[in-house]
């Protein structure tokens, strides 16, 4: 089964980038699942209603989000209502939505987890406890995990930690796709960070100049997102389908 991962898609600008070209991709690499994080999909940051179902129109499967997940107000009740729209499952409880769900393809399942890392982010549960407690509490074979920080110690603790238990573990975050792919020893597929889908010319999909200037005066800046050509940064994993461990990993960066 082939699975692909989309990193963070930047706005109505990389909405469409994704429009343009995973159709064609998908049908070129008998592509089963796409799983894409949308937390910067919206124009101006988090997520909407209307971006989350672009991208679901676009023939993404599972959204998932992060630290930007409740920043428009307006997607509070569709993270309740749809069972596909997942934010990090590490959130305190009462937050809305889930952050795990099972996608049923008839003769297969496939689960899908959203966490979120606690090293240089805003504190939350543990996310290897709260890993365990989904595992525990049952996923299917081919279960898949965006692992949603910022550093790389940390996902790569988080991959070991569920090897042979998950078939895949991919970050997001920093809108920077690593080299990193690899196998890891008991089957788990692994990706630092899967990157970005927006603007090339840009910081994290944001106008350099607007980025620089806050850098540099540490004042507040408003952040508007780059224009230009594009890239769709993902990773497709080869799962096999009676052990659900990942045979191999393609990076890759569509510009
Ligand atoms: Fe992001
Ligand atoms: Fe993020």
């Amino acid at each position: 089964m082939n699975i692909l991962a989309i990193g963070d898609v930047v706005g109505s600008i990389g909405c469409k980038f994704l429009r343009a070209h995973l159709p064609q991709l998908k049908k070129f690499k008998g592509i089963d699942l796409v799983i894409a994080n949308g937390e910067n999909s919206a124009d101006g940051n988090g997520i909407t209603p209307t971006s989350a179902n672009f991208l679901f129109d676009s023939g993404v499967d599972v959204i998932t989000a992060g630290n930007h997940t409740f920043r428009r107000k307006e997607s509070y009740e569709f993270f309740d209502s749809c069972e596909s729209l997942l934010r990090p499952a590490n959130f305190p409880a009462g937050a809305p939505g889930r952050g795990s769900c099972v996608v049923d393809m008839g003769r297969i399942q496939v689960g899908v987890i959203n966490l979120m890392g606690v090293v240089y982010m805003e504190s939350m549960d543990s996310p290897f406890d709260v890993a365990d407690r989904i595992l525990s509490e049952g996923m299917p074979k081919i279960t898949l995990v965006d692992f949603h920080a910022e550093a790389t110690g940390e996902k790569r603790s988080l991959a070991y930690y569920l090897d042979g238990r998950v078939s895949a573990v991919f970050g997001t975050h920093t809108h920077v796709q690593t080299a990193d792919e690899c196998i890891l020893e008991n089957g788990t597929g692994y990706l630092s960070d899967l990157g970005m889908t927006g603007p090339v010319h840009s910081v994290l999909g944001v106008k350099p100049e607007l980025v620089i200037q806050k850098m540099r005066t540490k004042m507040p800046v408003r952040f508007d997102i780059a224009d230009g050509p594009c890239e769709m940064d993902c990773a497709l994993f080869h799962i096999d389908e009676k052990t659900g461990k990942t045979l191999e990993i393609e990076r890759l960066r569509l510009a």
